[in-house]
């Protein structure tokens, strides 16, 4: 939903177009205390996994097919596969079956990787039928073909495989790196598919693959997790699975991608999409787990005499069911915008009463995300009713398509609606200027009324929705943009990571600063944003001003940390171990920007921090 007051009774009242960009992005501060309004995106399609019960680890191979390994029981693993017709070059992959239900799954998962480079990620799985199901780190195969490990009652992660199939519930599928892969398939259960590193991915199974990027030919194993989400592997094996959260979840992580409006507004082109998605790759974003991308508002055009929506020629001339195909091509995936009014924000056709065929719409043409705004709404329609009714049009499509939700205040039923939905009014590229600035979605979203003010939220906040599959959504990402410094962006970043907000970057990537590429790409902060717990970080130091901000990661007694300096000059923030409820009284600690290991620390760890900067830190208890 949307707070700010001249916008509102435009979007409500349905009265014709947006306000200019300048006018309605600038709403000063003190309308909001009367303002009301509610806008939004979601979707449905979450097919859960099970409950980690078993889990496989795909084999992998240099050149050749590999087979991985099936488990058809409901408490049995299996590790690897059998290979058939080509060599696993090192590691067990391939041959160890572990039956034990809580048995760690074998090791040596993926051989080898890179066309006889000895791989350096074994996929050991563990997880069985614990509820947090298994860490796969997953083997890689760069330039081979495999066929993952399959999984019944479980989630099968890591091991570069294609999908697995499945003979009842659920799979993740596979996944391999510069191929093609075709998603996991599944009888009797859902499968989450396949995904592919720097190659292209067929949907498969329920909720279709998705592709991880990754650099091909580099070490690109264990991209991540539960067959929804990817982070890319170019360090391989740096995430790990959750088998009960990630496994067949849309959107088990927080959705990665790119969106047009920040930066280009209604300027969306067949040429600017196609230019974005080659960048995605070419600058290294898709191997980290950007996956989306995502055009807004002014594509489409009119409908036509059967009143399917028509985009607009001029910008579109391929149709969008060839531009998606060129998106699929690179490993990506194509995202729409439309809205739940008559008419979108920026008065072009919405889909009010026309959901199903909009839906249908965009499943033919091969769209993966929905962004779904609360302009130009009809006359005594219902917001909840009409973001359902789209909800459930988009999973009667049977393709899974994340629905993000622009609305906000309305968390009674936005999380079961849709995977994400926003939280606060539209952002600007300014640190502290109003209520569309980073600071004020920050206290928003991170916080809560009391605590900072003009926050809208009472306590505890909103972390208490985030999860796997449904996201609190700040608002998509202005690094880059050139209205902040390079301090001040790396701080936006760090918080929206460790808020665990989707990350959807803003400016145009193709020609991006190394600064901002250096930022957008941080592969350690990335990591904490798709953590597969799904937990929100928080605020947890009394100041509101030199604050510490923890996150709770998958992993023993580990947690994420951002030292945030709000003030004008450089202050020492520290933040104990205590604090964090940590039992240990040493931890071990990496600086996520220098990317240095800092060694084990006793009690807490003090930092020097810019003004408007951060230091962000992974902390490990031992
Ligand atoms: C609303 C949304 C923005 C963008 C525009 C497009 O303002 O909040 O993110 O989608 O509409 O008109």
């Amino acid at each position: 939903m949307k707070l700010y007051q001249g916008r509102i009774p435009q979007r409500r009242q349905g009265g014709g177009s947006r306000r200019p960009e300048s006018l309605w992005r600038r709403v000063p501060l003190a309308f909001l205390a009367s303002a009301v309004l509610a806008l939004g995106c979601s979707n449905g399609t979450s097919t859960d996994g099970g409950t980690g019960g078993v889990q496989t680890t795909g084999g992998s191979a240099t050149t050749s097919a590999v087979t991985g390994g099936s488990a058809p029981g409901g408490t049995s693993q299996a590790t690897g596969g059998s290979a058939t017709g080509g060599a696993t070059t090192s590691g067990s992959a391939g041959t160890t079956q572990v039956t034990s239900a809580s048995a760690t799954a074998g090791s040596a998962t993926g051989g080898s990787a890179s066309g006889g480079t000895p791989q350096t990620t074994g996929g050991a799985s563990t997880g069985g039928v614990s509820s947090t199901g298994g860490a796969a780190t997953g083997g890689g195969a760069t330039g081979g073909s495999v066929t993952g490990g399959n999984a019944t009652g479980g989630s099968a992660t890591g091991g570069s495989a294609t999908g697995g199939g499945t003979t009842s519930s659920t799979s993740t599928g596979g996944r391999t790196s510069g191929g093609s892969v075709t998603g996991g398939s599944a009888t009797g259960g859902t499968s989450a598919g396949g995904r592919a590193s720097g190659g292209s991915v067929t949907d498969g199974g329920a909720t279709g693959g998705r592709a991880a990027g990754g650099a091909t030919g580099g070490a690109s194993g264990g991209t991540v997790l539960g067959g929804t989400t990817s982070a890319g592997g170019v360090s391989g094996g740096t995430t790990a699975s959750a088998g009960t959260t990630a496994s067949g979840i849309l959107a088990a992580t927080p959705p990665m991608g790119w969106n047009s409006w920040n930066k280009f507004g209604g300027g969306v082109t067949d040429t600017l999409v196609r230019g974005i998605a080659d960048a995605m790759v070419s600058s290294g974003m898709q191997a980290v787990g950007y996956q989306y991308i995502n055009i807004d508002d002014m594509w489409q055009s009119s409908r036509d005499a059967s009143g399917n929506i028509v985009p607009n020629a001029s910008k579109f001339p391929n149709g969008m069911k060839a531009l998606a195909d060129y998106v699929h091509s690179k490993g990506l995936k194509l995202g729409l915008y439309s809205d739940r009014g008559t008419k979108t924000c920026a008065g072009v056709p919405g889909s009010y009463s026309y959901e199903t065929k909009d839906a249908q719409s965009y499943a033919s043409w091969g769209v993966d995300y929905l962004k779904y705004d609360n302009c130009n709404t009809a006359a005594g329609s219902n917001m909840q009713t009409d973001y359902t009714n789209m909800a459930n049009a988009l999973k009667a499509t049977g393709r899974p398509i994340v629905f993000s939700i622009c609305a906000w205040w309305f968390y009674n039923w936005e999380p079961t609606t849709g995977q994400l939905w926003r939280t606060g009014t539209d952002i600007t590229d300014t640190w502290d200027t109003d209520s569309h600035s980073v600071i004020a979605l920050i206290n928003n979203n991170g916080g809560w009324s009391g605590r900072y003010s003009g926050a809208s939220y009472g306590s505890p906040g909103l972390a208490q929705y985030a999860g796997p599959g449904h996201w609190n959504d700040p608002d998509m990402l202005e690094v880059g943009n050139g209205g902040m410094t390079d301090t001040e962006y790396q701080s936006h970043f760090s918080l929206w990571a460790i808020m665990a907000a989707p990350l959807i970057a803003g400016n145009d990537i193709r020609s991006m600063s190394a600064a901002t590429k250096n930022i957008l790409t941080n592969a350690d902060v990335i990591a904490v944003d798709q953590d597969p717990l799904g937990i929100q970080g928080k605020p947890i130091s009394t100041s509101t001003t030199l604050e510490v901000w923890s996150k709770k990661l998958s992993g023993n007694q580990t947690y994420a940390v951002v030292l945030f300096n709000r003030t004008t000059a450089s202050a020492s923030i520290t933040v104990t171990w205590a604090s964090l409820g940590m039992t240990a009284t040493s931890a071990t600690v990496r600086d996520l920007w220098s990317h240095t290991d800092l060694g084990p620390t006793a009690t807490q760890y003090a930092a020097t921090v810019p003004s408007h900067g951060v230091v962000m830190l992974k902390v490990v208890g031992n």
